[in-house]
């Protein structure tokens, strides 16, 4: 085979431009608790966690310990009719912090696994219930649950779909509840869409409860930019779905551990789904993991109510796997010993005040918050939408700075271990850089 000279070509990236990467190359090279150090050496403050998922911050010694401890011990463990000791004593961890009744715990490989994990729970519990008719799944515009085909069937970005067709016909979605009119930069939680959840009555009109298994919805939507749900939304969707036998998936994947306030957003807002999706946090990305907590009742509709033999037709050969049950089990020692979540929260009015003292700044159209999350809207470039969003990341960036920008939204959502410091620093940054931007 015959070798090319640029190092860079073999390796096929995710979700980026590769043409542009290659021409431009930004590289991280090692990490240490707040930062990144790029492979020119130059130290880069983690404005993102990661993607959302470092919220212990970056190569905790714990942490590193009970991988290398791991993988010296037991490698790896076939997860089918087999077990290990380190998987069943996490899913027991996991249950005693999850919301109350959500006790029974399935392993994936990442958020992607975890919603399409869900779904078919959903689907499955609806049959073994002697509601097979119900097949039918809800999610919402501007849904992010992954790229599983499940996932972007339910999830709401046309980009997400347009390359592949949607092998998933039976799927619907709710409208989103973002609205600058109303709601451009409000501080928490907006209070205008609640009424938005009664789309789901008029979902249900259309096409018989009896045809629907399950609604997903990110509590609060992180990756199409920061949609902080409106004040009664979630509880109007819960009511909503008890009434007319709808599994209620919230997905979890970013608003687990800590990153809206505590383990769970289900837990800070009050609400309780019947399935909440994980990942990111949970092992805090050290290694790839996913987890889907799981109702008793939906659990034991499958367990129990079918005959002998495998209950439900799914798993992966890493679920559960011994070095990201580990990794999860320090990691969730770390978020309790450091008290990490309650830090973050004595920060939220301290982050709002500081995100939101951007305003009136060029370009700006909206800036919102929630836990340690912020959105910055930027009204979109005439030369097309995106451009001025990657124009301040890759500014950022050259200034020692992460930040995510999806579209024209500068999504930020740091390491949960920030101090007061930290977040003065994200803010003056890109306070001076947006004046910059074309
Ligand atoms: C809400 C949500 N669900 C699912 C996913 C997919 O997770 P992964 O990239 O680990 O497959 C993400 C990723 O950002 C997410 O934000």
């Amino acid at each position: 085979m015959k070798l090319e000279n640029d190092p860079l070509a073999a390796f096929w990236m995710p979700f980026t431009a590769n043409r542009a990467f290659k021409t431009t190359p930004r590289q991280l090279a090692s990490a240490k608790d707040m930062h990144y150090t790029s492979d020119d050496g130059r130290q880069i403050l983690d404005g993102t966690a990661g993607l959302w998922a470092v919220n212990a911050g970056h190569c905790r010694a714990p942490i590193v310990e009970a991988i290398q401890k791991c993988a010296a011990e037991l490698d790896y463990a076939p997860p089918f009719q087999l077990g290990h000791p380190l998987a069943f004593e996490l899913a027991s961890r996991l249950a005693t912090i999850m919301p109350e009744g959500l006790d029974r715990i399935f392993f994936t490989n990442s958020g992607s696994e975890s919603v399409d994990t869900a779904l078919k729970i959903a689907l499955a519990y609806q049959r073994a219930i002697g509601q097979g008719t119900r097949t039918r799944l809800i999610g919402r515009e501007r849904g992010y649950n992954g790229v599983g085909f499940g996932g972007i069937s339910v999830g709401g970005i046309v980009n997400n779909r347009r390359q592949f067709g949607t092998l998933l016909t039976g799927v619907d979605h709710l409208p989103h509840t973002h609205n600058l009119e109303h709601n451009a930069f409000t501080m928490g939680r907006p209070e205008w869409g609640a009424h938005l959840a009664d789309n789901l009555e008029a979902i249900v009109a259309l096409h018989g409860a009896e045809t629907i298994a399950a609604v997903i919805v990110e509590p609060m939507a992180g990756s199409t930019g920061v949609l902080v749900p409106p004040i009664g939304y979630l509880e109007k969707l819960r009511e909503i779905t008890r009434k007319h036998g709808i599994v209620l998936i919230f997905d979890e994947v970013i608003t687990a551990f800590g990153r809206v306030g505590g383990t769970t957003a289900s837990e800070t807002l009050g609400v309780t789904p019947d399935i909440i999706t994980m990942a990111k946090g949970l092992t805090n990305a050290a290694v790839p993991m996913g987890a889907v907590a799981v109702s008793r009742h939906i659990h034991d509709g499958v367990v129990e109510g079918g005959p002998d033999g495998i209950e439900l037709f799914h798993g992966y050969t890493y679920s559960g796997h011994p070095l990201a049950a580990a990794a999860a089990l320090a990691t969730l020692d770390l978020y309790k010993s450091e008290g990490i979540f309650e830090h973050a929260s004595s920060l939220h009015g301290y982050w709002q005040d500081a995100v939101h003292s951007l305003k009136g700044k060029r370009h700006i159209i909206d800036i919102r918050n929630m836990g340690i999350v912020a959105a910055i809207e930027l009204a979109p470039h005439a030369g097309g939408v995106g451009k001025r969003g990657m124009q301040l990341f890759h500014k950022c960036f050259d200034n020692g700075l992460l930040v995510r920008a999806t579209g024209d939204i500068i999504a930020l959502s740091p390491p949960l271990i920030l101090e007061k410091a930290h977040i003065d620093e994200i803010v003056g940054r890109i306070g001076e850089l947006i004046e910059t931007v074309d």
